[in-house]
């Protein structure tokens, strides 16, 4: 039977034991114990099913993926022990030397480090552009461009791509779209149904979203899981835990509840900082000034948990603000339930030189807001009273 999708969140994948757990059980097992040699083989060999190593599969894991994988929409999922390992192997698993890869230049530090200094030392060829233009990623096309990357809303300046417009242009060339949905999470925007072929989660984020436990995802058709990803990753390892996947799991029984509960907060607080005297300029895809505003709605649902602004001022006022916050904690993590604040250009975008980061926008005076599950008035006011 077809559940609904909330449903899904807290029944999808389910496989009970032999005990009739209530709770998802915690396979906290590296491998799995044969009943003959003749069983290990016919499973080794693909023709009966059985679990054979955690590296492959786990039945903790398997739910987590399962489930995920509804709520995504996509029809399969492969683990990964954290987001960064999601977005390194969805490339790798599909590349080799003479390939080329189009990349919008908006990117989370350590994707443009991956993309910028590490794919190029095995023989790929990378071309950044300014993905919010759509000619440029027509204009990038090569005949050995094999994926178009991007993250929408980016971070940290929540910029949007047209994610419609970019996977027609990559179809028509036969070219892989591979999206990092971290930002607005799977609860908010749904890339495989706009004609992307595989997506990325960090599990870290709003999976998790309770500051717990590193996880990833990658998400996908059968067909490309079975034949281009399953192989790579189970041999060259970067499965994820048994328990960070329990974790998960009871992450996304409450996910939508959080992530909406949370970008209505995010919105209340963005509309509030879009009037203050000392901010220069807000950055949230759902406010309707913003210049993507119309892209917003029709992509994604809301505007997200996250915001960033410049404070009037530079490094020095930035700073101050950041530390006269009582209750926003001082951390590079987001999509939690606790307010985080960040500041970009000396945390999570440092590794990024100053002329690339300048000329995504990523100045000093840039402050990134990650929020919580606090009372929206408790916040504004810490907000307020910081800014005085
Ligand atoms: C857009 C984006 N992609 C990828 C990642 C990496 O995820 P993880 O920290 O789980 O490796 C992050 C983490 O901040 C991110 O913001």
């Amino acid at each position: 039977m077809k559940h609904d999708s909330n449903t899904n969140l807290v029944r999808g994948g389910l496989n009970r034991s032999q005990f009739n757990e209530t709770s998802e059980a915690l396979f906290l097992t590296s491998g799995f114990v044969y009943k003959s040699a003749q069983q290990a083989e016919a499973i080794f060999k693909g023709s009966k099913k059985g679990f054979q190593y955690s590296r492959y599969s786990n039945p903790t894991v398997e739910i987590f993926e399962k489930r995920l994988a509804l709520l995504d929409g996509s029809e399969d999922c492969f683990a990964t022990a954290s987001g960064m390992a999601a977005i390194f192997f969805s490339l790798m698993c599909q590349l080799r030397a003479g390939d080329h890869i189009v990349s919008s230049s908006a990117l989370f530090g350590s994707c443009k480090e991956i993309v910028k200094n590490i794919l190029p030392r095995y023989g790929i060829e990378v071309t950044f552009i300014d993905g919010k233009n759509i000619n440029e990623w027509k204009k990038a096309v090569k005949k050995n461009t094999k994926i178009f990357f991007f993250e929408t809303p980016s971070n940290p300046l929540l910029e949007l791509i047209d994610i419609r417009a970019v996977c027609n242009i990559a179809k028509k060339n036969k070219i892989i779209t591979v999206v990092d949905n971290i930002f607005a999470s799977p609860v908010l925007q749904k890339p495989i149904l706009m004609g992307a072929d595989v997506i990325v989660y960090s599990g870290t984020k709003h999976i998790d979203g309770q500051g717990r436990v590193l996880g990833g995802a990658i998400l996908s058709s059968k067909k490309f899981k079975e034949n281009v990803l399953k192989s790579f990753l189970r041999h060259t390892g970067p499965a994820m835990s048994p328990f960070n996947a329990w974790v998960l799991l009871k992450g996304l029984e409450t996910i939508k509840l959080r992530v909406e509960a949370q970008s209505h907060a995010a919105l209340e607080i963005a509309q509030f900082l879009n009037k203050h005297s000392k901010v220069e300029e807000v950055f949230y895809p759902f406010l309707k000034n913003s210049s993507q505003y119309q892209l917003a709605k029709k992509q994604q649902t809301m505007g997200g948990t996250i915001l960033s602004f410049k404070i009037k001022g530079k490094k020095k006022e930035a700073f101050k603000f950041i530390n006269k916050l009582k209750i926003f904690d001082i951390s590079n993590n987001l999509g939690d339930t606790k307010s985080i604040v960040t500041h970009p250009t000396t945390t999570t975008h440092r590794i990024l030189m100053e002329k690339e980061r300048l000329e995504l926008g990523i100045t000093e005076n840039l402050i990134r807001l990650s929020i919580g599950l606090e009372t929206v008035s408790d916040l504004r006011k810490d907000i307020e009273t910081a800014l005085k």
